[in-house]
């Protein structure tokens, strides 16, 4: 009687480690899914070089931008004297860093109509794919203004 006892208990026992076992490993479960979803979070707030290649920016802007903004994007292209508004200095840190990375796919995307500026900046979205132009943002980041979106 005594040992049936005693190995009930033990199984008791057993039964409850296991049960706390388990607990744990729910905690831990929870904990790494808390993780995974907080890495994805932050791997989503990517800057513009992260979806962009600078490089194949660059000709991009070469062959469909510079004659407005220029070979160093200061707005002084062969063709922004004839322009009014002029095209803006995409070299000037300062301005850039004002707006963000999707202000500027929706520029470049849409044209200037689109945010309240002059349709002379034209929408290039017919002409660029969503790669070529997160690839210009990267160049403008990098190359152009040297400057991030500064949400302050
Ligand atoms: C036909 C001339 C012309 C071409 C080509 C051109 N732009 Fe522009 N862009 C302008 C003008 C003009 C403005 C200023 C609009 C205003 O101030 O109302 C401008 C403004 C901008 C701005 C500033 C947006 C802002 O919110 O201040 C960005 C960014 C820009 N252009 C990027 C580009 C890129 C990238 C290309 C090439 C894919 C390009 N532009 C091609 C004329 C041009």
């Amino acid at each position: 009687m005594y040992y049936t006892k005693k190995i009930i208990q033990l199984k008791y026992d057993a039964l409850n480690y296991h049960i706390i076992g388990g607990l744990e490993m729910k905690k831990l479960l929870t904990i790494m899914l808390f993780s995974i979803s907080l890495i994805a979070v932050l791997a989503s707030i990517s800057s513009a070089e992260d979806k962009g290649d600078a490089a194949k920016g660059k000709e991009t802007f070469n062959n469909t931008c510079v004659a407005c903004h220029g070979a160093e994007g200061k707005g002084d292209g062969v063709a922004a004297a004839a322009l009014d508004p002029k095209p803006r200095d995409l070299s000037n840190g300062e301005y850039v860093s004002t707006l963000s990375n999707e202000h500027l796919y929706k520029v470049i995307n849409e044209g200037g109509a689109s945010v309240g500026l002059s349709p002379l900046m034209a929408s290039w979205g017919g002409v660029l794919s969503e790669q070529d132009i997160w690839n210009v943002i990267a160049y403008i980041r990098q190359d152009v203004c040297k400057c991030q979106y500064d949400a302050n």
